[in-house]
Order: C-alpha cells, then structure tokens, then sequence
C-alpha cells in the first residue's frame, strides 16, 4: 500500500515536472514552419542524401518528355545562344575562363546558376562572363564593350545609381586623405555620422562594423548579453548573413544550437514568445515580407512553376506590430536587420515604413557609399558593453578595420547627398511608381500571352512563372542576351536602383518581352497538357530515388 502510494506520488510529481516542459516543446514544435525551411536538421539531412547526378545531352533537352521537334528546338537554341555569346562577350569569357580555377565564388555561383540536374550539360554548352568593366547611369558595360540595364542592383548596395556611389566614394577618398589609413583613432566625420545614424534610427548609440553579417553577429551577442539569455529566434527563410547561429539549414556544416526557427506571420510564434523564457532577441529581415517563411527565390531552384511571392503591406505591419508588443512584454530585444532594406523602403528604413520601433536595427550594405560596412544601431539599455557593478562581465566586440577613415569618409559623403532635396524627393510616391511599373509589367506580359509575372516589395522583384515548365530558369541567358544584366541567382530577385527613370524601365520591358518571346518560340515553355507543376516534383522525386537506390 505504502509503496503503491509512493510509486504514484512519485509519477504524479514526475508529470507535474514533466507537462509543462513537454508543453513548451510543443508549442515549440507547433511555431515551425511545415516546409523545410522551418526544419533546418531535417533540411541538412534531405541535402545530404540528394544524389548527385546530371542529365546527360538527350535528358538535358528532353527531361520533360517533350516531342522530338520541340527537342530540336531547344538544342538548336542553345547552340544560337552558345555562339551569341561566344562572339559577343569573347573578352570577358577569355578572362572569366582564365580566372575560373582560382576563384572558388566563381565556381560556386557558375554550378548554382540553374538546378544540379541541368547545370553540367549547361556549363558544357554555355559559358557566362563575370568580368565587367564600367557601370554608368544604369547599366553595366563588360570588357567587350556589349552594354546592359542592371538589374543586379550590386546586391542591393546599389539604392541611388552608381554614379552616386562613385561620387561618395571619391568625395571620402577626398575628405580623410590627409589621415589615410590610419586606425585606432576616428577622423571627425565618425562624429558627425553617428549623429545621423542616431537622428535617422530615433536610437541613441551606434558601433561600426565591416560587414552586415558582423553587425547581425553584434546585434545578437549584445541581446544576449544583456537578457541573460541565450536564444534566438529568427524566421523561416530568411537571410541574415552566413554567421552560423543565423544560418542553420543547408550550406552551415556547424548546425547553431541556440537558435529557434519559427513561422513568421503566425500566432504559434506569439506563443512561444510569449511563454519561454530563454528568447535573448527576436531577429527580423522585413525583405521577406515579399515571401514569408520561403527563403531567397534563386532560379537554383526553380525546377517548376510554383514560385511565388506577394507582399502585403498592412498584413506584415500588423505582424510587427505584435512581435513589438509581444517583445517589449517579455524583455525580448526586437532586432531589425534592415542591411538590405534599409534604405530601399524609406528614408528612416523599415522602422519608418513599417511605423514600428526596434530596440537594435541593423545597416549594411549602401549606408558607407558603396564601401563594405555593417552598422548596429540600438537603446543605450542593449548597447552598452561592460557592467558598472561587474567589470569583469563584458560583451567584447572588437575588429581591426572598424571605423575606417576611408569608409567613414564615404559614410558621410553618403549621408550628406540623402539629406540632400533631390534624393529626398526620391521618396515620395515611391512605392507607387514600383507598384505601376509592375502593374504595367504584368498587363504586358498577360497581352503577350507571355507566362511571367512580377511581384515586388518596392523596387525588389521577383519574376513568377505561370509556365508549368521545367525550364523556367533558361530566361536568365535569354535576359543576358537581350542586354539586362542579373545576379547569379537569376530571374527570383531583381534589384532596381531609384534612379531608373519611366524611359529605362520602358526599355527593361521591352527587353523582357523580346527575350521571353524567343524562348517561347525555342519551346522551353513547351508542357504536355497534363503536365503540373506538381506532376513535375514528384517525377523530380522520382529521379532522385532511382538515383539514390
Ligand atoms: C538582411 C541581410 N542581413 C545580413 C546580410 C549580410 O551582409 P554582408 O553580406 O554584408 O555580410 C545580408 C546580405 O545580403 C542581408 O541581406
């Protein structure tokens, strides 16, 4: 009797320890996100086990079971495009050919232009130049002289047009030359940039960094400094630099163990924030409000038709909003690291867009005119480094090229001309110009029977594809050959600059519709009426495993 009764006290305090932890873990399981980017191990492990294996010549031009005209066709095509490019863009391929095997970023981003299957046979047939070597207005010249629009924004640094940058850079060069190179002690102009940073963010101090995945680094060790706390949650897909503890899917062979990936735009996440105690800061980049919870569209990936994306406005301002309350409840740091928005949205950032304060935001990329920088700027409660009470106790945060006099000059040059009238006047009805030019964009392609769409967040694009195909990625060599410059990751993400006027963008689309015309008739859009573009992800599974097995 006596032992029976201990045996049930025993398991009754067991589960009273035991079901509120199970709890939490659940809700944990519950905030992430059903897709593989909310399942960042799961993830690992599904790249892992993908077989390597590529099509050969015939499944490279008939992986979709089209008809042996439509074949002929395409493999016709590629031989045109491989001969265009070969007589138009001969100096630069020379210099790109030359510097290939020595140059591992270029041999990454040439492999991951187009899906695994087909890059081989396409690396085979086509090559791409890298080298370029002029950028006036909004375009791009390359080392033969053949002349593109720029939709690569230059990773989004590029928000006022080249020429501004060039600008900055030579006025700073100018400003600090007397000083050169020389570290450890500020030039004047740290003074006076810190000033702005603090008026344009509304916080009160600011530490300089060489690069936005160093200043997410900061960001994150001071919430965790300061909360006591070790956890980070950051949403599904999105970027914030290749620093582990943000990056814990495919591409990090050191999985982080302190970060929570949660569904972004969903009460499951409130949940979590709200019941756990070990959140140190909340990480959030407002570019994914163009497509939540997926991560960064690169043709790499496009495989189908099923990319898409859509931006919301008043649904993602509500979203911040309650991550806001939700945060400042739970003594949770609300990080903004706005290094690619920043100031693409509006002259404060997404802080002023979005009309929600953050407690740190971070800046990159465009803020020291066009010089390589990272930014954190936060409440004094989150900044400071040390403890008074415990000198021992500090967040340490140091970098031998921080504060650069070259960088500071161009920094200020920077912020003097975006004060200036001109550029102010950028922002007004901006979203408006960008949302009409992808009305008009969309009305086109529609008039043409052309099977793309676009969707933007401002002056960020991404190209969707109506086309059930599994060739959709091909338009990005069709783009090149009608003279519009993209990244590597291709058709998901264009970057306009502001300085586009209504006659380039004009000239954009014209260009698009031509291209995409010729790789109509080519036949890449070729499917069989039943083909969807589920059809084509499970025949796509179906490959791997036969591969695999
Ligand atoms: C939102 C965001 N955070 C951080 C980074 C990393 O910045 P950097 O490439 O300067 O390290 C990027 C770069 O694209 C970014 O878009």
């Amino acid at each position: 009797m006596n032992d029976t009764f201990v045996l049930t006290a025993t398991a009754l305090a067991a589960l009273a320890v035991a079901a509120p932890f199970a709890t939490r873990r659940l809700r944990l399981s519950l905030a992430k996100h059903p897709s593989l980017t909310g399942h960042a191990r799961l993830a690992r492990r599904v790249a892992a086990w993908v077989p390597g294996y590529a099509y050969d010549e015939a499944g490279f031009f008939g992986s979709d079971g089209a008809p042996p005209d439509v074949q002929s066709r395409r493999r016709a095509a590629l031989q045109r495009l491989q001969g265009d490019f070969a007589q138009r863009f001969a100096r630069s391929l020379q210099a790109t050919d030359a510097a290939r095997p020595a140059i591992s970023d270029l041999q990454f981003t040439g492999a991951y232009r187009v899906p695994f299957q087909y890059s081989r046979h396409l690396r085979e047939q086509l090559r791409v130049p890298a080298f370029v070597r002029e950028a006036a207005g909004v375009t791009i010249t390359d080392l033969d002289g053949n002349v593109f629009y720029d939709l690569t924004g230059s990773y989004g640094v590029n928000v006022f047009g080249v020429d501004f940058y060039k600008a900055c850079i030579a006025d700073g060069h100018a400003r600090v030359q007397a000083l050169g190179p020389l570290l450890g002690s500020y030039h004047p102009c740290v003074a006076d940039n810190v000033q702005r940073l603090c008026r344009l963010s509304g916080l009160d101090e600011v530490s300089f960094h060489m690069s936005g995945t160093e200043a997410v680094m900061q960001a994150v060790r001071l919430a965790r400094y300061h909360s006591g706390r070790k956890r980070l949650v950051r949403f599904s897909g999105a970027y914030h630099g290749w620093w582990d503890d943000v990056q814990p899917g495919p591409g990090n062979p050191l999985p982080p163990r302190d970060s929570y990936t949660l569904r972004e735009m969903d009460p499951r996440t409130l949940a979590v924030l709200r019941s756990r105690r070990d959140i140190a800061c909340v990480l959030v980049n407002p570019l994914q409000a163009l497509h939540p919870n997926a991560a960064a569209p690169g043709d790499s990936t496009l495989l189908d038709g099923s990319r898409h994306a859509h931006f919301d406005r008043d649904a993602y301002t509500r979203w911040l909003r309650e991550l806001r309350t939700v945060c400042s409840e739970r003594g949770i740091a609300l990080v903004f690291d706005e290094v690619f928005v920043g100031f693409r949205l509006a002259a404060g950032g997404a802080q002023q867009y979005f009309g929600v304060p953050a407690d740190l935001v971070v800046y990159g990329k465009t803020v020291a005119g066009g010089l390589p920088i990272g930014v954190v700027c936060g409440r004094s409660r989150w900044m400071k480094r040390f403890r008074d009470d415990r000198p021992a106790d500090i967040c340490f945060a140091r970098g031998t090229f921080n504060s650069h006099p070259h960088v500071m000059g161009a920094m200020q040059a920077f912020f003097e001309r975006f004060e200036s009238a001109p550029i102010q006047a950028l922002y007004q009805g901006l979203d408006e110009t960008w949302n009409a030019r992808v009305v008009s964009f969309n009305q086109r392609m529609r008039a043409e029977g052309l099977p793309l769409r676009a969707a933007n967040l401002s002056s960020i694009w991404t190209i969707g594809y109506d086309a059930p195909s599994r060739y959709n990625w091909m338009l990005q060599f069709y783009l090149r050959a009608h003279g519009l410059a993209l990244s590597w990751v291709g058709t998901g993400r264009l970057i306009f600059s502001l300085n586009y006027t209504q006659a380039d963008f004009d000239a954009v689309l014209e260009r698009f519709v031509a291209a995409a015309r010729d790789m109509q008739a080519d036949g890449w859009w070729w499917h069989h009426p039943q083909q969807s573009n589920r059809s084509i992800r499970r025949g796509l599974l179906r490959e791997m495993l036969a591969r695999r097995f």
